[in-house]
């Protein structure tokens, strides 16, 4: 009894401690705090856009709970103090509107920098203190704006210039293709890699804006560039610099036939086969000014890419990290192998110190064989190394430039000495996204799922989402794109980079309206398998979903709408036949056709919907006809009312039709028991899926109350799973369930079996939006508090702002703890589980009694009780709930 009352005693003072400490912290910054994170284009103060009304985003934050924007002030302006030459001033506009506001001021220009910042008004109409500037630098909008020639036919080349005055604004746009590395004046211009991105060449090339005024001096300056072939031959370049003067004078320098070349060290560079690099061929001082280049060849003129110059609207890609080799073994006199201890793509950097000539090698795999060795067998035809030679001068350092690998393992072969640790670092390339989300619980395996998953995407994001990083193929395969995408949104900052790809897709439609299996279309077929080239419309779709983008639907609503015509002209009796991979990779087969009438229907589902979004009324009702009309063919087609499953009744086929709701309801509960004991008796909780079933089957499993079922999918160890790769040291997901190592098709880094991340976020970490809202004006928090999952958390930032979600249970209590940003609602469900008379206290204070809803609490709208959950209405703000039996 006394103990109890000194704990009471000791909890009233603590809580009374905590309530005055908040009280102060909230006095000393209290009210709308300025607008943070601001964007334009989805980039943060992006150089060179070629958009003349682009569009800004801001996240908002504030002290209270349950705020919103009531309205903003945006102004942008050409001063860097945004108080003079304004451009755009909105005043004061009533609105909640944070994300996608187009710019409607003046025109703006060519090549200049424009300074935005941006305060609002929250729902007691305070106004926060302007956002820090940001800015954005425009590139050539148009193609008088640029000088000069396509230059080429060697792989370096060069150029003096000089200047006379202060420089007070430079800027230089470059497109060098396949790849290329800028020089100015003995240094490297920025530090994009494997640049520029890859498009359809045919259609569109992208150059780059650097800001080079620190860079350019005055009187003698030099350009060197060398050109790599990536996915071009011949290898070109056009370049512009732009200068203002101070004193107001502009003057340009750009790629035309005064320029001079020569083959440089380069000596071969192939993005599967690798570099061969001779340092005997430098010639040093060739990016730097007063070099004697007479004996240099003029350069060649007139090969002239077909596509028109665009800008690199996309975060490039870079080295974003550098790792430290695990061990070293030398399995023979003389091979070294480095584990990385992780499959990643790039490339290797070297240090080395020897005779004149010495050829160090380099090779690189996924795989070992047991003796030690690398197996570079399932990299099929593509050779994978690169060669330096040593110009011996002393400690050299070299990684190749115009390739990159996919591996885990780098053999090192000719080295003079004995490497070490320090010898080599694995260089980890890929485009610069933004890492936006995490997801941790208490269950390891998924742990290392969800890092498996992060590094198999990120790895695979080369300006294109590829299929693999490290084989013959590296392409953008539109099936992989679009199964990843919904994993890659939330764990990934990708809004720029799918609107490029987006585009890139409608770069290869033709005029009937057809599109490719890969993009840009190398590999695969024309038309696309039905079940790949639905990445158009979901990708679109998703873009909206997530960001609230209705430019994007704007912008490829027609071209979705020619491939949706063009996959009607092929439908017959509103089904489609033609498929080529089915449910690729999957264990048990489903008709090729049933997987592209499926297709079929969700494809002119996304177009009804764009339709509706876009208020097009007359198209969404005649899609909406179709749709029906599909779906009615589909089950007629392919139920069997006997088994009550659809098509062979695979786990694939079963999921299929559920997802979509293409199995009426009358037939919904059979067809999942159905689907249910196929998991778990015919295979014994294990998938049978392949890359396409695999995503859907998770979410139906999730819809109809089955989560812990999808847990079990999901942990399960023993073959075919996830767990299975874990347990066999993978470090990336595999292309297979199978493991496999021999010269085919045995991928170990291949994200499409990550779809099931998209599924840890939304299930268990529980962060959704509700079926109406885009880019998570209504947020939908539930997560499924499965089997003996203790705890599970997870964080994405939403283009409004971070959201989270981290709950613990345990016998008499659920603690749920939950960031919901402002100028947002969010609508909770809490399992009860097995608590009975539930109590639901936040941050201690009791909101629900087992009968009603206490008021009072901030931020809180709304508690009821249903028989399975505890649903809490919120406004934005951190809230930490306890669920308690009474
Ligand atoms: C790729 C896959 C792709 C498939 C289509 C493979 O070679 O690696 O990821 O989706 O082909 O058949």
């Amino acid at each position: 009894m006394f103990a109890e009352q000194c704990l009471k005693i000791v909890l009233t003072v603590s809580l009374l401690f905590i309530v005055l400490f908040r009280a102060e912290a909230s006095n000393s910054a209290s009210g709308p705090r300025p607008p943070h994170n601001l964007r334009c284009e989805y980039l943060k103060n992006p150089m060179g856009i070629d958009v003349k009304e682009p569009r800004f985003f801001w996240m908002l934050e504030h002290s209270e709970r349950g705020q919103k924007q009531s309205a903003y002030q945006l102004i942008v302006s050409t001063d860097p103090s945004v108080e003079t030459q304004i451009l755009w001033d909105t005043g004061k506009v009533l609105s909640d509107q944070s994300i996608h506001v187009v710019y409607e001021g003046k025109s703006l220009e060519s090549d200049r920098t424009y300074y935005w910042k941006v305060r609002y008004w929250d729902t007691n109409d305070l106004p926060s203190l302007y956002s820090t500037v940001a800015r954005f630098d425009t590139g050539l909008f148009y193609p008088e704006d640029w000088d000069g020639e396509w230059i080429g036919g060697m792989n370096q080349v060069r150029k003096e210039f000089s200047v006379v005055g202060t420089v007070k604004r430079g800027r230089v746009f470059v497109c060098g293709l396949g790849y290329y590395e800028l020089r100015l004046n003995g240094y490297k211009v920025g530090n994009n890699v494997l640049d520029p991105g890859y498009t359809t060449y045919a259609k569109r090339v992208l150059y780059s804006t650097y800001d080079i005024t620190d860079m350019i001096l005055e009187g003698e300056n030099a350009l060197g560039v060398m050109l790599g072939k990536g996915w071009s031959d011949p290898l070109i370049l056009k370049l512009q610099i732009n200068i203002e003067l101070e004193g107001g004078e502009k003057i340009k320098f750009f790629s035309d036939k005064s320029w001079k070349g020569k083959d440089g060290p380069i000596i071969s560079d192939s993005i599967y086969n690798g570099e061969i690099y001779d340092a005997r061929l430098e010639t040093p001082g060739w990016d730097r000014p007063k070099f004697d280049d007479s004996t240099w060849s003029p350069v060649e003129t007139g090969i002239v890419p077909k596509g028109s110059l665009s800008a690199q609207m996309v975060q490039p890609i870079q080295v974003m990290d550098a790792l430290v080799p695990l061990n070293i073994t030398q399995p023979q006199e003389g091979v070294y192998v480095f584990d990385m201890g992780q499959n990643l793509s790039g490339w290797a950097e070297i240090r080395v110190s020897g005779p004149r000539g010495t050829r160090v090698r380099l090779r690189y795999a996924e795989l070992l064989y047991k003796d030690g060795m690398i197996n570079q067998e399932n990299l099929r035809s593509a050779r994978a190394q690169d060669i330096y030679i040593l110009k011996g001068n002393g400690k050299e350092i070299y990684e190749p430039r115009f390739t990159y690998h996919g591996f885990r393992y780098v053999e090192l072969t000719g080295f003079p000495g004995v490497p070490t640790m320090d010898t080599l670092r694995g260089k980890v390339v890929h485009s610069a996204v933004e890492q936006i989300g995490s997801f941790s619980c208490s269950n390891p395996i998924l742990n290392q799922l969800q890092r498996l998953i992060i590094w198999g995407q990120k790895t695979n994001l080369h300006s294109i989402p590829t299929d693999c990083n490290q084989r013959d193929e590296r392409m953008g395969w539109l099936g992989d794109a679009h199964l990843t995408a919904e994993e890659a949104l939330m764990n990934f900052d990708m809004g720029a980079f799918y609107t490029k790809f987006i585009k890139d897709i409608r770069d290869v439609q033709d005029k009937k309206g057809t599109i490719t299996d890969t993009v840009p279309h190398i590999w695969g077929q024309r038309p696309a398998d039905p079940a790949w080239g639905a990445a158009y419309p979901l990708l679109c779709w998703y873009m909206y979903r997530y960001y609230g983008d209705t430019r994007i639907l704007e912008e490829h609503y027609e071209s979705v709408k020619k491939y949706v015509e063009f996959l009607r002209s092929k439908a017959t009796a509103n089904l489609l036949e033609y498929s080529y991979y089915g449910d690729w990779v999957a264990i048990e087969q489903t008709s090729g056709s049933f997987v592209s009438s499926f297709y079929y229907y969700y494809c002119v589902l996304i177009l009804k919907k764009m339709a509706e979004t876009l208020n097009y009324e007359a198209e969404e009702n005649a899609y909406e006809e179709l749709a029906e009309k599909i779906k009615e063919a589909f089950h007629k087609k392919y139920f069997d009312s006997e088994t009550k499953s659809y098509a062979n009744g695979t786990q694939t086929a079963n999921s299929m039709a559920l997802f979509l709701d293409l199995a009426p309801e009358s037939a919904r509960g059979s067809v999942f028991q159905n689907l249910r004991s196929n998991i778990l008796y015919k295979h014994n909780t294990h998938l049978t899926t392949g890359i396409l079933g695999t995503k859907y089957i998770m979410e139906v499993l999730t819809d109809f109350n089955a989560s812990s079922l999808a847990y079990e999918l999901a942990t399960q160890t023993s073959y075919p799973s996830w767990g299975f790769m874990i347990r066999n040291d993978a470090t990336t997901l595999w292309e297979l369930w199978q493991y496999k190592t021999g010269p085919s098709m045995n991928s170990h880094n291949h994200p499409m079996f990550g779809s099931v991340g998209a599924w840890l976020y939304r299930a268990l970490a529980g962060l959704d939006q509700n079926n109406n809202s885009a880019g998570f004006k209504n947020i939908v928090i539930h997560p499924r508090l499965v089997r003996d999952l203790k705890y599970a958390s997870g964080s994405i930032h939403t283009p409004r702002g971070p959201l989270t979600s981290a709950w613990s249970k345990s016998t008499d209590s659920i603690i749920l703890k939950v960031s919901v940003p402002v100028n947002t609602e969010a609508e909770i469900l809490l399992p009860k589980l097995k608590l009975r008379n539930v109590v639901l206290k936040e941050s201690g204070v009791q909101i629900y009694d087992g009968q009603k809803f206490l008021t009072g609490v901030a931020g809180i709208l709304m508690v009821e009780e249903t028989q399975s959950d505890v649903i809490i209405r919120v406004g934005s703000g951190h809230y930490t709930f306890e669920l308690l039996a009474d």
